[in-house]
This record gives structure tokens, C-alpha cells and sequence, in this order.
């Protein structure tokens, strides 16, 4: 069952951003609040494949788990609306973007580099960051994403607080943006 209170227009609520903006941690928040589902893309993906992400990109190469990942989000959208958590990359293909902006609320969470890079580090599960210079990476990654991210509905920026902090922040423009909805409805 999903909150009428904040999903706007009783779409999915899909939360994009670079590896560390605490898209899956944010997103569980989220969901509970909302008393919505919440899907996070990549466990998907893993459980499709039965292999880990790490494996596909082994075994299969990216572009193979990008074209899963296409199809993965594709069914999760048509399912009834909730939480989604994306991986970094999924906003960046063109028809996904396009499904995601005809069938949810985006929001990107937006963190600075450093910030991510201390997140990611500890963890050894995303290939694109397994090499020498995973700092340099996220640079990389982040000029090339961030002018497509920003086409995102809602940008939140994610510094030092809390995922809890960063939830009630997404709620409150959220329930602004179910508002407006039903105000423009109203005035139809
Ligand atoms: C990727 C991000 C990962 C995962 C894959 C590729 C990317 O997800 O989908 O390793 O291209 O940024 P998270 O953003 O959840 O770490």
C-alpha cells in the first residue's frame, strides 16, 4: 500500500545519483515513511542474473549488464508505484530516463566527491570503482553525469547528515509537490 500523502500523482518516487549518495539507505527511509514498497534496481539485477554486479561486469562486460539493467528498471516502473533505488548509471541511458520522467518523481541525491569517495570506499562490490584511482573516477563520473542528473524533478544536496535527515528534507518537497498537484487539479 502507498501513502496518497507523498507519492505526487501516485507515481514511483525514483532516486538517482553517483555510487555513495545513499540512494538504497535514503530510499528504505523513505519507503517506510511513505508506507510504500521499496525496490532497489541493482538487487534486481543481481537476482535476475543470479550472479553479483560484480560478476556480470566480469563475465559479461558492461554493456550487458546495462541492457539489464534497461529491462530490469522498465518492469520495476510498470509495477504499482514506490520507492525505487537506481544504480548511478540507469539515468544516463536515454530511454530510461524518458520512462522514468513518464512514470515517477525523480531525485537525485547530489553529494560532493570527497563525500562519496568516503562512502565507497570501504566497499569493493562496484566495479567501476576497483582500480588504482577511485577518487579520479568519481571526478570523471561526476562532470560527465551531474548535467544529466540535473534534469532530475527534485535535487537534494546530501552533506554530513543523517539518511534520517535526508528523508524528512525529500518528504517535505514530496508532500509541496502532491500539493501543488492537487491545487492545480483543483483550479482545472
Ligand atoms: C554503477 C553504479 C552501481 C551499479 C554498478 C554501476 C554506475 O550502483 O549499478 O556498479 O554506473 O554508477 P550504485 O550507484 O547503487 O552503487
Amino acid at each position: 500500500m502507498t501513502s496518497a500523502l507523498a507519492l505526487p500523482g501516485n507515481r514511483h518516487v525514483v532516486l538517482i545519483g553517483l555510487m555513495g549518495a545513499g540512494k538504497t539507505s535514503i530510499g528504505r527511509i523513505l519507503a517506510k515513511r511513505l508506507k510504500a514498497t521499496f525496490t532497489d534496481a541493482d538487487t534486481e539485477i543481481e537476482k535476475a542474473a543470479g550472479l553479483t554486479i560484480a560478476e556480470i561486469f566480469r563475465m559479461h562486460g558492461e554493456q550487458a549488464f546495462r541492457d539489464g539493467e534497461r529491462r530490469i528498471i522498465a518492469r520495476l516502473l510498470d509495477a504499482p508505484p514506490g520507492v525505487l533505488a537506481t544504480g548511478g548509471g540507469a539515468f544516463m541511458d536515454a530511454g530510461t530516463r524518458a520512462l522514468i520522467r513518464e512514470r515517477g518523481t525523480s531525485i537525485w541525491l547530489r553529494a560532493d566527491v570527497e563525500t562519496l569517495y568516503r562512502r565507497t570506499r570501504q566497499r569493493t562490490g562496484r566495479p567501476l570503482l576497483n582500480n588504482e584511482d577511485p577518487m579520479g573516477t568519481l571526478e570523471r563520473l561526476a562532470q560527465m553525469r551531474y548535467p544529466i542528473y540535473a534534469e532530475a524533478d527534485i535535487t537534494i544536496d546530501t552533506g554530513a547528515e543523517k539518511p534520517r535527515q535526508t528523508a524528512d528534507r525529500i518528504i517535505e518537497e514530496l508532500t509541496a509537490m502532491t500539493k501543488q498537484l492537487g491545487a492545480t487539479r483543483a483550479t482545472a
